[in-house]
């Protein structure tokens, strides 16, 4: 049996026919090739499958694409624009905020959605914000400095720079 699924991912529309138990991080990696989003653990503890749908972020390895046919899906491969890559994306460089970067693209969408719900984040604030996305290389300190050198630069930009 399979089952057809539709849904924009990074503004392209795709769609496949695929098993009903595909699950979304599945279906981005194998159907779309969009490895960017790792699959750590499967069993929604790490995040490291961290993707956006429709607004919010989800650990796509719990969430079965047939269920979310008809969705917009953001991936690590859609932050970046064409001028390279996203602010947050240099804070992490600029910052060394990664050592294996196994978690890197999922902490980027956490993060990503936390400034625009918050442009100001207290140290707290952030590392709430990130809690969902485990860093096994221990890099928080210099993942919590990124996100501040980010939201430092929010103050003095429009939201739409985020
Ligand atoms: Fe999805 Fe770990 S792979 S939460
Ligand atoms: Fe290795 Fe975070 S940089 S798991």
């Amino acid at each position: 049996m399979r089952t057809s699924v539709r849904l924009t991912v990074n503004d392209e529309p795709c769609t496949a026919e695929v098993d009903p138990r595909t699950l979304l991080a599945d279906f981005l990696r194998d159907e779309l090739g969009l490895t960017g989003t790792h699959v750590g653990c499967a069993t929604g503890n790490c995040g490291a499958c961290t993707v956006v749908l429709d607004g919010l972020t989800v650990k796509s390895c719990t969430v079965l694409a047939g269920d979310v046919s008809g969705s917009h899906v953001t991936t690590i491969e859609g932050v970046s624009g064409p001028d390279g890559l996203h602010p947050i994306q240099e804070a992490f460089v600029a910052r060394h905020a990664l050592q294996c970067g196994f978690c890197t693209p999922g902490m980027v969408l956490s993060v990503r959605r936390l400034l625009e719900e918050n442009p100001n984040p207290s140290e707290a604030d952030i590392r709430h914000g990130i809690a969902g996305n485990l860093c096994r290389c221990t890099g928080y300190a210099s993942i919590v400095a990124a996100v501040q050198d980010v939201a430092a630069t929010l103050t003095t930009r429009p939201a739409s720079g985020t």
